[in-house]
C-alpha cells in the first residue's frame, strides 16, 4: 500500500468547551452559580413577571417594551401568523409521517423563497424576517400536526399571543388562561441561552452573510439532536418506560451501571442547578395540580434525587419541561419543536447581532491525520481498503 511518513495521531475532542466565539449583549450564563440573565435581567424575574412577547422584544430591541410598544409588537406578530396558501401547499405535499422537527426545518428553508427581500440586509428587513419567523413557527407546526392527523389546519386567532395561539391552532380550542400561561413561561425560559449549539450554528451561517432563513434552518438542524433540544423527548420516553414511581430508582441504577446517559441531566456550562429547571419544576407542579395528576412531575423529582445520589448530576432545562408539555397534552414529537417556537427569538436576535458587527467565523481544526502519503496510481493499488 501507500508509503506513509507519519501515521495518524489519536483524536482528543474538546467540543470547544470554554472557547469564546465573540461578544454578545443578549444573554449570559454563570455556570458555577446557576444564574442566567437576558440583557441583564434575571431569568427568575422574567419567568415570574413577563411574557414571551416581552422577552422577544427585549432580546431584539435591548429593553423591555412599554405597554404601547408591547401592544404594537403583539399586533405585528399576529398580522404575520397566517401561512401563505402556496407555502401551505408545500406542507400538504411533504411526507406526513415525518418528524415535526424535519418538517419545521424544511418549512423554514422554503419560507425564504416566499420572501422577495430575502437578501435585504437592512435592519428594517432583518426585523421583518425575525417577526415573520417568530410569528409563523406556531402556525407551521400546528398546521403540520393537523395535516398529519388527517385534519385541516386552523387559521391563527387574531388576538391570542404566541403560547395561546399555538395551543389554539393545535387543538382547535382556545386554551384556558392557566394552560396558556404555563406554556408562556416555558417559552420565556427557552428563548435564549448564550452560545448554545443551535445558536452557534445560526451565527456561523449568518457570518458568511447568508440570509436569516438559512441561519435559522441551520439552527433547527442543530437543535434537533438528542444532546441538545431533542433531550426533552428523551425524558418523556424514559418516564413512560419507567411507568411507575416504584421503578424509578432501579431504572436509574440500571442505566448508570450500563454507562448510558440519562436525558435531562448534565450540562456543558452549568455546574450548579440550572435556574430554568427551578422554574420549570414549579410550573410542572402547577400544571399537574390543575390537570388533576402530579404523577409525572413526582416521578421526575424522584429521578432527580436518584441521579444526584448516584452521580451528583444536576437536572437541565429538559428534565421538567417534559412533564410540563406532557401535562399540557402536547404530543411527544412536538416537545423539541415547542423549544424551537421559543428559541427562534434568540436565534434571530443573535443573527442580527452578528450582522451588526460581522466577522466570518472560521476556526481551525487540529490535523492529526497522516502526512507525506505518496500517491499510488489506481492500477498499482493492492487490495481493497477496509472501511
Ligand atoms: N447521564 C449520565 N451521565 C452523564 C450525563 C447524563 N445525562 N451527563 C454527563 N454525564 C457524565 C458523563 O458520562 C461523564 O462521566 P465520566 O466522567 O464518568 O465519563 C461526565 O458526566 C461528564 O460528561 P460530559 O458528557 O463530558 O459532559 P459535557 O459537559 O460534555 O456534556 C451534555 C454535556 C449535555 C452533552 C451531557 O450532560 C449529556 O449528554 N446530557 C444528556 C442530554 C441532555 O440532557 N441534553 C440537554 C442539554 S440542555
Amino acid at each position: 500500500m501507500s508509503e506513509v511518513l507519519s501515521a495518524p495521531q489519536p483524536m482528543g475532542q474538546t467540543g470547544l468547551r470554554g472557547a469564546v466565539v465573540g461578544d454578545t449583549r443578549l444573554s449570559s450564563i454563570n455556570g458555577d452559580e446557576g444564574a442566567l440573565i437576558y440583557r441583564g435581567l434575571d431569568i427568575h424575574d422574567l419567568a415570574r413577571s413577563s411574557s414571551f412577547e416581552e422577552v422577544a422584544y427585549l432580546l431584539w430591541f435591548g429593553a423591555l417594551p412599554s405597554q404601547t410598544n408591547l401592544d404594537e409588537f403583539r399586533a405585528k406578530l399576529n398580522a404575520r401568523r397566517t401561512l401563505p396558501p402556496s407555502f401551505l401547499a408545500i406542507l400538504r405535499d411533504i411526507p406526513r409521517d415525518g418528524t415535526p422537527m424535519d418538517a419545521l426545518r424544511t418549512a423554514v428553508s422554503a419560507l425564504g423563497l416566499f420572501d422577495k427581500n430575502v437578501n435585504d440586509m437592512s435592519r428594517e428587513a432583518q426585523i421583518e424576517k425575525a417577526l415573520r419567523l417568530t410569528a409563523m413557527f406556531p402556525s407551521i407546526l400546528a398546521a403540520y400536526y393537523r395535516l398529519s392527523e388527517g385534519r385541516e389546519p386552523i387559521a391563527p386567532h387574531s388576538t391570542l399571543d404566541t403560547a395561546a395561539n399555538f395551543l389554539y391552532m393545535f387543538t382547535g380550542n382556545v386554551p384556558d388562561e392557566r394552560a396558556a400561561r404555563v406554556l408562556d413561561v416555558a417559552l420565556i425560559l427557552h428563548a435564549d441561552h448564550g452560545m448554545n449549539a443551535s445558536t452557534f450554528a445560526a451565527i456561523v451561517t449568518a457570518s458568511t452573510l447568508s440570509d436569516m432563513y438559512s441561519a435559522v434552518t441551520s439552527a433547527i438542524g442543530a437543535l434537533k439532536g438528542p444532546l441538545h433540544g431533542g433531550a426533552n423527548e428523551g425524558v418523556i420516553h424514559n418516564l413512560l418506560d419507567i411507568g411507575e414511581m416504584e421503578n424509578v430508582d432501579s431504572w436509574v441504577t440500571r442505566k448508570l451501571a450500563a454507562h448510558e446517559k440519562i436525558m435531562g441531566f448534565g450540562h456543558a456550562v452549568y455546574k450548579a442547578y440550572d435556574p430554568r429547571a427551578t422554574e420549570l419544576k414549579r410550573i410542572a407542579k402547577e400544571a399537574g395540580t390543575s390537570a388533576g395528576s402530579t404523577k409525572w412531575v413526582e416521578m421526575t423529582e424522584r429521578m432527580e434525587k436518584a441521579v444526584w445520589n448516584a452521580k451528583q448530576l444536576y437536572p437541565n432545562v429538559d428534565l421538567y419541561s417534559a412533564s410540563v408539555y406532557y401535562t399540557l397534552g402536547i404530543p411527544t414529537t412536538y416537545f423539541t419543536p415547542v423549544f424551537a417556537i421559543s428559541r427562534v427569538a434568540g436565534w434571530t436576535a443573535h443573527v442580527m447581532e452578528q450582522y451588526a458587527d460581522n466577522k466570518l467565523l472560521r476556526p481551525r481544526a487540529n490535523y492529526v491525520g497522516s502526512r507525506g502519503v505518496k500517491y499510488t496510481p489506481i492500477g498499482e493499488r493492492k487490495g481493497d481498503v477496509q472501511v
